[in-house]
């Protein structure tokens, strides 16, 4: 093995466990990354040479590249991705378990030399601002340059990062291979590597910290600093040391007339329009927002019981179809240099596509597959050919986004003022409700749903998925034991709590038409959850909580009537008795699901009866 640089640290730990790893996979070349610019070029240009990537058209697109990945190896695999805990009940019901020591035993099969040919890349990152109290540091070993450079962007990495770890300090150890050895000189041509999918494995051990990524190249997969660290192993790490691991966008919200600033999370689960909600540029004058993260945020309180968060990341890893001027012109701003994406479509000129960008549809391109394309084209099924896969992806700086707050390093972190909860609920759910207690907002995240819109899923069409806190894929043990968390977490001494509210921006009239406009015209909603922070904005007390009064979020300048708002704020009973039953049958399924959250479920049915 070659050893292309020297070990820029004397982490006794971090040695051995490079070491080791590297005796297993045997690769060709052992190389540090220093998470230099220079590296993050050389590495680019590396792969555009051997045609894994293609430059895009600098002018339109500056100092970006595209991938196309195999289609095999599209998205995140939850059905491959295990948390191996000791004992089967502490994954919980919601997890695929294995036992740790059989799936050691399968996994290091397969990694056996499953890096002949290929560099063995070590990635030391943060996640979140370097030495901040409340970041973490990672390792990852990885055989993918295309990791590699995604890693640059989305956390933070290189030598800084091992002189905050320094001789003695712990990391969480993330192991990753794509799984295709190169054998006598074999080249991968330009062809994505990856493993079939009976052999890719995403596996997290959460009572020793680890993560054993194998076969996937593609997203949180392979870059494990994001879904794996940041959730499924933080989060245990999180229920142990008193704070909190979420799936959250952080957003700065302030009050030009007075400068008043509150920070709001929200918990979606996908599909919902996170990214969109933390970059929402306001239609209501006096209003701004800030994007603090789009995806996760670690909270922990302060001395003086403020919970204050970070985003560990430090870039967007956005869904691609969809994104447009309209719907999230900040993101379009934050992709448009500087940018990886990955199975979106190439324009004549250089440039990329997906389904939903704004303006008419290219009359040709090459489409994710690398395959000529047409508008006309049509799939079996009669249906046209879509040019960009529907989760290709972009990979962008945070740095880059117009209203990145200014304050989105800051190493405290940012205090949180309100949670959020939503899904898409074309009915039943109102616009927005306020919690009547920490109790009731914690059994409202614990009951989040979303209705399934892709026909795909093992869902039938039309029917609500409950994905508690939209941690469903992501929570990293029991999730009746998370549920007690957040419980406790309402009981941390002298806490100043979050408000916790459920927003609806999906709700639809009986004969499907859309009762509110979203995008930005969510600050109305956020304006109202600002006030009640401060005990002001006008509510009326329902069986289900707090809701605004009817003229309390402002319509002015939108196509919702009076009765639009009344249909918005109404409040069914029998839907809602229906919906209890729902959750009756979910919170069913939890083997330690807490009593605090049954008595909850209990008081909503008796208030509904009253
Ligand atoms: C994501 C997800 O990619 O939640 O962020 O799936
Ligand atoms: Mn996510």
């Amino acid at each position: 093995m070659k050893q292309l640089n020297a070990a820029p640290t004397k982490n006794v730990q971090l040695l051995a466990w490079v070491k080791n790893w590297a005796a297993i996979c045997e690769p060709e070349a052992l190389y540090w990354c220093d998470g230099s610019k220079e590296e993050y070029d050389r590495l680019c240009n590396e792969m555009v040479d051997s045609g894994l990537a293609i430059r895009l058209n600098p002018v339109k697109r500056p100092n970006s590249i595209l991938f196309r990945s195999d289609p095999s190896d599209v998205a995140r695999v939850e059905a491959r991705t295990f948390i191996a805990s000791e004992k089967e009940e502490d994954a919980g019901p919601t997890n695929h378990w294995i036992d740790p020591h059989e799936l050691k035993k399968t996994m290091l099969g397969l990694y056996q030399g499953c890096m002949h040919g290929r560099t063995m890349y070590v990635i030391p990152f943060s996640m979140g601002p370097v030495g901040s109290p409340i970041a973490k540091i990672g390792v990852e070993i990885t055989d993918s340059p295309y990791v590699v450079v995604n890693m640059h962007i989305m956390t933070r990495v290189g030598t800084r990062v091992l002189d905050v770890l320094g001789e003695k300090g712990e990391f969480v150890p993330c192991m990753h291979s794509v799984g295709k050895p190169l054998e006598n000189g074999e080249s991968d041509n330009g062809v994505w590597p990856c493993a079939p999918m009976d052999k890719k494995y995403i596996s997290q051990f959460p009572e020793t910290r680890e993560i054993w990524s194998f076969g996937s190249g593609y997203g949180g997969n392979a870059l494990l600093g994001k879904k794996c660290l940041a959730l499924r192993i933080a989060t245990a790490q999180a229920r142990d040391e008193g704070w909190m691991a979420e799936h959250m966008l952080i957003l700065k919200l302030t009050r030009e007339s007075d400068g008043k600033i509150k920070y709001v999370t929200g918990a979606f689960p996908s599909a919902c329009g996170k990214t969109n909600l933390a970059m929402l540029i306001p239609t209501i004058p006096g209003w701004k927002v800030d994007t603090v993260g789009d995806d996760i945020a670690w909270m922990k309180f302060n001395k003086d019981g403020e919970l204050r968060a970070i985003n560990p990341e430090a870039g967007f890893f956005g869904v691609a179809p969809g994104t447009n001027f309209s719907s999230n012109k900040n993101a379009m701003l934050s992709c448009a240099k500087d940018t990886i994406f990955t199975n979106v479509a190439l324009t004549d000129d250089g440039d990329v596509w997906w389904e939903g960008m704004d303006g008419d549809k290219p009359a040709h391109l090459i489409d994710w597959k690398g395959h000529d394309w047409t508008p006309d084209m049509k799939d079996a099924d009669g249906k046209p050919v879509k040019a960009a896969h529907p989760n290709a992806r972009f990979t962008a700086r945070a740095c880059n986004c117009p209203v990145i707050a200014s304050n989105w390093e800051d190493p405290e972190g940012v205090p949180v003022s309100a949670f959020l909860f939503g899904g898409r609920r074309p009915s039943t759910l109102p616009l927005v409700y306020q919690s009547m207690s920490w109790e009731h907002g914690v059994f409202i995240g614990s009951t989040v749903g979303s209705e399934v819109t892709a026909a795909a899923l093992d869902v039938k069409a039309g029917t609500v998925r409950r994905d508690p806190f939209a941690m469903l894929p992501f929570c990293g043990y029991n999730m009746g034991d998370y549920f007690q968390h957040w419980l406790d977490i309402g009981k941390h001494e002298g806490a100043r709590l979050p408000k916790i509210f459920c927003v609806n921006w999906f709700r639809k009239t009986a004969d499907g038409k859309w009762l509110w406009p979203g995008y930005g015209d969510n600050s109305r909603v956020l304006k109202w959850v600002f006030e009640r922070c401060d005990g002001e904005g006008k509510a009326q007390e329902t069986a289900v909580g707090f809701l605004p009064t009817e003229d309390a979020i402002v319509r002015d300048g939108t196509d919702v009537t009076a009765e639009d708002m009344k249909e918005l704020l109404t409040i069914d009973k029998d839907a809602w008795k229906k919906e209890l039953e729902t959750i009756n049958e979910h919170f069913a399924k939890f083997d330690r699901l807490p009593a605090e959250l049954e008595a909850q479920r209990k008081a909503l049915e008796a208030r509904l009866n009253a």
